[in-house]
C-alpha cells in the first residue's frame, strides 16, 4: 500500500500537505496545558473557535477524522442501533467497520445520486419501525460533505434542510465534514449554514487546510460531553495537544495565514487538471458518475479539489498508467469503481498541473503500449 518515497508531485491526497511556516511558528510557541485535565489553553481556544465558526454550542479536538466520526457515532447510537449512511461513504467503507466493531451498531447503506446526496425519500424509507421488536432502532443519519466518491461534491444547505424536515425530530443527523470547508468555499456559503440542520459534525484540519494533524467535532454541550467520554474510551485523550491545535488555529484564522480561503485555488487547479485530462485520448469519466449522454470526463463536474477519472482499457491499464505516472514523479491513486483519484492542495499550482498533464500523456501512451 505504501511506497518509501513520496512522489515529487503528489496528488494522492490533500492529506500530504505540510504545515505552513505560520503554523510551525505557532506550534513552537503555543501555550500548553494538559488537555485531559481540560486546561490546555490552545486546545480550548481551537475548540471555542470551531464551535463559533460552525455555530454550535461546543467542540472537541480529536486526532483524526476517523476518530471524530467514531466518537460521534458512539455518542449518538446505542448498541444494536442502526445508522443510515451513504453507500459510498467513508463511515461505511473506510473506517474498518468501527460502527460495528466498536459502536455495536448496524448500518443501512442508501445509494447516492451522482451528486452524493441520498434521496430524501430513500432515507425516510430506510427508517425502521421502532415498535417492531424484530427491527434495529434507527438512531442516526450520516451525510458526507464533501462527498468524496462522487468527485468530492459539496452538499448544499437546501438539501440538508429538506432532509431535516423529512426526518422525525428525534433522529439526529451527523455530518462527516472531512472537507466541509471545501464545500463552504465552493458553494460560497458560511460553513455554519452547512451544518445548521445537523446535530453534530466533524471536520478535518489535516487535509486541504494543511495542519499536520487534527480534526474537530462540534455539537451541543451535552453531545460533546458524551463524545469526550468516548474519545477517552478509544484512547484519544491527548495531553499537551495544544502543540497540534496551534496549527489548526492558524488554519482557521481570517487573515493571510489562514488556509480556508486559499482552498479556492485548489478548486481552480483541479478544474485546470480536469480540462487538460479531458482532452487526452484514453481518459474517460468513471461510469457511476458519467453524464447520461456521454462517457467523456466532464470538467464541469469538478466543484472542489478532487478529479476522479477512469482510463480506458480496464484495471490492468490503470495499474500500468499509475506506475508510469509514478516513474515520472507524479503520484495519483486507484480509487473504487476502477477510478483514478487526483487531489489538488497547497503547493500545486499551474506549473505542477502542466507537468502532470505532460506526464499523463506519456503514461497513457506507455500504458497502451504495455497492454499490447
Ligand atoms: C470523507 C472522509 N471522512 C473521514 C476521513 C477520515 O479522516 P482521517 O484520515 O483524518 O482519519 C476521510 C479521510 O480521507 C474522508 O475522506
Amino acid at each position: 500500500m505504501s511506497q518509501a518515497q513520496a512522489p515529487d508531485i503528489d496528488l494522492r491526497s490533500d492529506t500530504v500537505t505540510h504545515p505552513t511556516a505560520a503554523m510551525r511558528e505557532a506550534m513552537a510557541h503555543a501555550p500548553l496545558g494538559d488537555d485531559v485535565f481540560g486546561d490546555d489553553p490552545t486546545v480550548l481556544a481551537l475548540e471555542r473557535r470551531a464551535a463559533a465558526l460552525l455555530d454550535k454550542e461546543s467542540a472537541l479536538f480529536v486526532p483524526t477524522g476517523t476518530m471524530g466520526n467514531l466518537v460521534s457515532l458512539m455518542a449518538h447510537v446505542p448498541r444494536g442501533g442502526e445508522i443510515i449512511a451513504p453507500a459510498e461513504s467513508h463511515v461505511y467503507n473506510d473506517e474498518a467497520a468501527s460502527y460495528a466493531v466498536v459502536v455495536g451498531a448496524g448500518l443501512r447503506p442508501v445509494s447516492e445520486t451522482r451528486d452524493g446526496e441520498m434521496p430524501v425519500e430513500a432515507v425516510v424509507d430506510a427508517i425502521q419501525d421502532a415498535s417492531d421488536p424484530h427491527c434495529p432502532i434507527t438512531s442516526l443519519v450520516v451525510v458526507e460533505n464533501c462527498h468524496a466518491h462522487t468527485m468530492s461534491r459539496p452538499i448544499t444547505p437546501a438539501y440538508m434542510s429538506r432532509l431535516r424536515r423529512a426526518l422525525p425530530g428525534e433522529l439526529p443527523i451527523h455530518v462527516d465534514g472531512a472537507r466541509l470547508f471545501n464545500a463552504s468555499v465552493a458553494l460560497r456559503v458560511p460553513v455554519a449554514d452547512l451544518v445548521r440542520d445537523a446535530d453534530s459534525a466533524t471536520f478535518c484540519l489535516s487535509k486541504g487546510l494543511a495542519a499536520p494533524v487534527g480534526s474537530v467535532v462540534v455539537g451541543s454541550a451535552e453531545f460533546i460531553g458524551r463524545a469526550r467520554r468516548a474519545r477517552k474510551l478509544v484512547g484519544g485523550g491527548m495531553r499537551q495537544a495544544g502543540v497540534l491545535a496551534a496549527a489548526g488555529l492558524v488554519a482557521l484564522e481570517d487573515g493571510a495565514d489562514g488556509t480556508v480561503s486559499r482552498l479556492a485555488d485548489d478548486h481552480a487547479m483541479a478544474s485546470l487538471l480536469a480540462e487538460g485530462l479531458a482532452a487526452q485520448p484514453g481518459i474517460v469519466s468513471p461510469g457511476h458518475i458519467a453524464q447520461p449522454d456521454g462517457a467523456g470526463l466532464d470538467p464541469s463536474r469538478v466543484a472542489t479539489n478532487f478529479v476522479l477519472f477512469a482510463v480506458e482499457g480496464g484495471r490492468s491499464r490503470r495499474t500500468a498508467y499509475l506506475a508510469a505516472l509514478r516513474d515520472r514523479g507524479v503520484g495519483m491513486v486507484a480509487y473504487p469503481h476502477g477510478q483514478v483519484r487526483a487531489v489538488t492542495h497547497l503547493g500545486i499550482g499551474p506549473r505542477e498541473i502542466e507537468a502532470v498533464l505532460d506526464a499523463s500523456a506519456a503514461a497513457l501512451r506507455q500504458s497502451a503500449a504495455d497492454a499490447c
